[in-house]
């Protein structure tokens, strides 16, 4: 990323902009997004999957500047709630790019699909096949994609593993159920079913589980081929795409998985004699995550027995990762330089409980005192979406940089805005 990118004079900056400037102006914590970053993965996925739909899962991050980004690219956008719906809509990105995700989609979310005229609602259940056809007016007919459940098992972290059996997400290849979800919604009139749909998993390091799941999902093709008579003209693959947090961490690469994935696709349907439908992949944390900086001030210093606690104005709020999925961060001091050695330290946060950690043993100057900034670095996906305003603390701002040029996108959350929705007596 480019927060790697020192200006000259070795500060450390974003789009050109030193953090530490970013933090004084802005205040902390505070998230800085660099818009080239994001346009540039955008970018890259369109690049090597030049005949495939791109969808950015907006749940990685989403506020009304990056759907604009998103859009101007080129992408699709997969999102998963009213709420997403909604923000796209006023952001004016096209509905017919839009794909509504979820496995427990509520009366507002489909409502809010259909008026918008969103492209693709993804079937996760079979309960959910009548109640979207009966939603459709009469006439028309809504296109849908049926997530499948390939039995594939990958992903960081159980809480994230949704290719295999046993995960509330889906229906079974192998249980029969998503050929019979196929057979109910070719049933449905109203109901246009263009293929199918999977997602494995999140931060998934290799391909090779995508390379299963098409095997997999081609045989499925080639069975409702000749029990139910029926092609489909697409295959969303979902996202899952691995990036770095830490040196070293393995990653997918675009140009890798477009390899791999086409030839098996291409080879596989060729052997069953099937049309090569055209693919979807749904890239959130790829796009997002590497493109996002965390800033944060130290309040608080403290050695007790052998372990040294560096204490921040953030914390489990603003990123509840590393205590949700044991997820291991880098953090760099910026806005002075320090001569003196690295020591390990735990930063943690100021939420009132002891696993509000941000980052377990890091190495960070020996001098490090309250007033230092911080820079967490991939934070871009899964920290402002997830946030909440837990101890009433308010959820940080998002400042976009472009250019050398910084502008706020979402503003700091006030207590005037916590305490406005406590409405009782
Ligand atoms: N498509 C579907 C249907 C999904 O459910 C997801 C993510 C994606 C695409 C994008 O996955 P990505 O490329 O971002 O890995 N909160 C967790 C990640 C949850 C992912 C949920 N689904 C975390 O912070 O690691």
């Amino acid at each position: 990323a480019s927060f790697a990118e020192p200006l000259p004079g070795g500060a450390p900056a974003v789009g050109g902009v030193p953090l530490a400037e970013l933090a004084d102006r802005f205040g902390t914590p505070a998230y800085i997004v660099d818009e080239g970053e994001i346009r540039a993965r955008a970018r890259a996925w369109k690049a090597a999957l030049p005949g495939a739909d791109v969808a950015y899962a907006g749940k990685a991050f989403l506020t009304r500047a990056m759907i604009r980004w998103i859009a101007e690219e080129g992408l699709h956008l997969d999102v998963c709630s009213a709420g997403e719906l909604e923000l796209a809509a006023h952001a004016g990105f096209p509905a017919e790019r839009i794909i509504l995700h979820g496995n427990a989609k509520s009366p507002d979310d489909l409502r809010t699909a259909l008026r918008l005229g969103v492209g693709r609602i993804v079937i996760d259940s079979t309960c959910e096949i009548a109640r979207i056809a009966s939603l459709v007016p009469a006439g028309a007919r809504q296109r849908v994609l049926v997530r499948v459940v390939p039995g594939v098992t990958a992903g960081a972290h159980v809480a994230v593993q949704t290719g295999m059996e046993g995960q509330k997400f889906g229906l079974p290849v192998a249980g029969g159920e998503a050929e019979e979800a196929v057979a109910r919604i070719l049933g449905q009139p109203r109901l246009e079913l263009m293929g199918l749909h999977c997602h494995l998993g999140s931060q998934i390091a290799s391909v090779n589980p995508y390379v299963t799941a098409v095997r997999r999902l081609v045989t499925l093709l080639e069975r409702l081929r000749d029990v139910h008579g029926v092609t489909f003209p697409e295959l969303d693959l979902g996202g899952g795409f691995a990036i770095a947090y830490r040196d070293g961490d393995h990653t997918i690469d675009p140009r890798a998985y477009a390899e791999r994935v086409t030839a098996e696709l291409s080879l596989r349907c060729a052997h069953a004699d099937l049309p090569v439908p055209r693919l979807t992949v749904e890239p959130g944390r790829w796009i997002a995550g590497p493109a996002g900086v965390a800033l944060y001030r130290v309040l608080a210093v403290k050695t007790t027995g052998t372990r040294t606690f560096v204490a921040v104005d953030g914390g489990m709020s603003d990123n509840p990762r590393p205590a949700l999925y044991g997820v291991r961060y880098t953090v760099r001091l910026v806005g002075r330089a320090s001569p003196i050695p690295a020591r390990t330290m735990t930063v943690v946060g100021r939420h009132c409980e002891a696993g509000d950690v941000l980052a377990e043993d890091v190495p960070l100057p020996g001098d490090i005192r309250p007033g230092d900034v911080l820079a967490v670095p991939a934070s871009g996906a899964y920290h402002v979406s997830m946030a909440s305003s837990y101890n009433l603390v308010g959820r940080p701002p998002v400042v976009a940089v472009t250019d050398g040029r910084a502008r706020l996108l979402v503003r700091r959350e006030t207590l005037e805005d916590l305490r406005g929705r406590d409405v009782g007596e």
